[in-house]
């Protein structure tokens, strides 16, 4: 039986390896992490992250071939094929700080790796990496390895948090990335086996190393850079009178550009957008490409642009000022169906509306009380870090109440931020949340989730993002 162990037990790791061993029943797959808490969640019926479809993948094959262990050392001892995906943060200190990815905890678990090897092994890159990094670990496992023999593959994941089953059952493509020796040829074709067992082949991709580890980094920026592209235009929708979702439908009709991806929103979060477009900046700055640089961080730019206008919306719509005011925020989460939120604009927006002196009455059906404070006292460089290295509970901001019922988040409040596409905000009794609420009432849009006419006959004053402007919206000083 081919042995696989996966360092690693986090929102690619998890879900990566439930899916091998529910497809692949003749391969024994146990995810390892040093963070104790997690591995004794993916144990439990509570499983540390929320996807949906998860918990039926995990219940058919844990404890048959899937196993989650802290005992890290043994179960790579064991391996035939190990995946590393740990986390790759952006740097906060040194050479590259602010940019550069910090390859840590990826350079600790490749010396484990070549310290508890006893037998060849196929390591494989599931973290998301700096192009060249496999050179690096070659040379760090084959330094170490008593003459230990190790291939190493650099296998990116493109699965998106929310929808990770079914990416996984049905990806698009598997990519692998392996040397051009004998030797890579045939560690690629052993991972291509296992993928093989439910992905036809003609949809694995197999490259040399570092076209596989650029491009991962490629399609993130293609990804998010269509996303700048569309928020972009939707401050000039706003100027001009267009509506943003009649522009991205008409674009999207042409099948070059297609329809996927051109949704306009309060800008996008998320663990992988904005630390990989650093990352490659970072690396274009090393290649001698200063013009290729600041091409793709002006992507970052223009998200950090669409955060502060909605706060700045926010701001001038209510006569200038929200200090003392009440504010709800419905949706905390970097998008729907997660309850992940690394990155997530709710965190500068809030931010944002703190600075201004709000009083903020949060909702977000899978993300915690705990969580939001966090996120929102702890700095960046804190919150990146693996869990295990991160400091304790922080004070909790006196502004800042969590609720568990959007109602109770909207009761008295001068104005709602949709933050998140909850379907759920999509149906909410719009009518009874106006009476609850202070006069003007506002709602202000993030996600274009709500019929916006329909709550302006309810009364509401309402802010959709890139949609033509309420004549009380037009009439405020314009905002930057
Ligand atoms: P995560 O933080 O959820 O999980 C990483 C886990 O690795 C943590 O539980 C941590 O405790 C563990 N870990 C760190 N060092 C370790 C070590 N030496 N030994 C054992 N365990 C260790 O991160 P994630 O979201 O799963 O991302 C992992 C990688 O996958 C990153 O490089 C990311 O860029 C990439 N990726 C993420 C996504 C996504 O949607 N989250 C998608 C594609 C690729
Ligand atoms: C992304 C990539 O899609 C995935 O392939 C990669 O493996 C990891 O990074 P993820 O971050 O989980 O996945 O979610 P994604 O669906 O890409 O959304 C990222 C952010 O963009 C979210 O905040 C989302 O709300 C936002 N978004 C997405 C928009 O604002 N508009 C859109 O049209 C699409």
């Amino acid at each position: 039986m081919v042995k696989i162990c996966c360092i690693g037990a986090g929102y690619v790791g998890g879900p990566t390896m439930a899916v091998i061993a529910l497809k692949c029943p003749d391969i024994e797959v146990v995810v390892v992490d040093i963070f104790e808490p997690r591995i004794i969640a993916w144990n439990s019926d509570h499983l540390p992250i929320y996807e949906p479809g998860l918990d039926d993948v995990v219940k058919q094959c844990r404890g048959k071939n899937l196993f989650f262990s802290k005992d890290v050392e043994k179960h790579v001892a064991e391996a035939d094929i190990v995946f590393v995906s740990v986390n790759t943060p952006t740097k906060t200190q040194g050479l590259g700080a602010g940019k550069a990815a910090d390859l840590t905890y990826w350079e600790s678990a490749a010396r484990m790796i070549a310290d508890v090897s006893k037998t060849d092994k196929i390591v494989v890159e599931k973290s998301t990496v700096p192009v060249k990094t496999a050179e690096a670990i070659e040379k760090i496992l084959t330094h170490n390895s008593k003459g230990i023999n190790f291939q190493i593959l650099s296998n990116p994941e493109f699965l998106a948090e929310g929808t990770a089953i079914k990416d996984l059952f049905n990806p698009d493509r598997v990519l692998i990335g392996g040397r051009e020796t004998p030797e890579g040829q045939k560690a690629i074709h052993a991972l291509k086996d296992v993928y093989a067992h439910w992905v036809p082949v003609e949809q694995i991709i197999c490259t040399n190393l570092w076209s596989a580890e650029l491009s991962k980094l490629a399609a993130n920026a293609f990804l998010a850079q269509r996303i700048s592209s569309v928020n972009a235009m939707s401050a000039l929708c706003e100027a001009t009178g267009a509506d943003v979702s009649q522009v991205s439908h008409a674009i999207g009709k042409d099948t070059r550009i297609g329809s996927k991806f051109l949704n306009a929103s309060v800008g996008f979060g998320g663990s992988c957008f904005q630390k990989d477009i650093l990352n490659l900046v970072y690396i274009c700055e090393c290649n001698g490409l200063p013009e290729v640089a600041s091409y793709w961080k002006q992507v970052i730019q223009v998200n950090e642009y669409q955060k502060t206008r909605f706060v700045n919306r926010v701001v001038s719509s209510m006569f200038n000022t929200i200090s003392g005011k009440k504010i709800a925020i419905l949706g905390f989460a970097f998008k729907k169906d997660t309850g992940d939120t690394r990155e997530t604009p709710a965190i500068g927006v809030c931010r944002g509306l703190l600075g201004d002196k709000a009083m903020l009455s949060i909702y977000d059906p899978q993300v915690s009380q705990e969580q939001i404070q966090r996120d929102l006292s702890m700095q960046k460089s804190e919150l990146d870090r693996p869990p295990h290295l991160q400091p304790a509970s922080p004070t909790a901001i006196k502004q800042v109440t969590c609720v568990w019922d959007a109602y109770e988040a909207a009761k008295g409040a001068h104005g709602i931020c949709i933050l998140t596409e909850w379907d759920e905000f999509k149906t909410l009794d719009y009518q009874k949340i106006y009476d609850d609420m202070q006069k003007p009432a506002f709602v202000f849009d993030g996600r274009n989730v709500v019929d916006a006419e329909k709550l302006r006959e309810i009364g509401f004053i309402v802010y959709s993002i890139g949609k033509p402007l309420d004549s009380w919206l037009k009439d405020m000083p314009a905002v930057a």
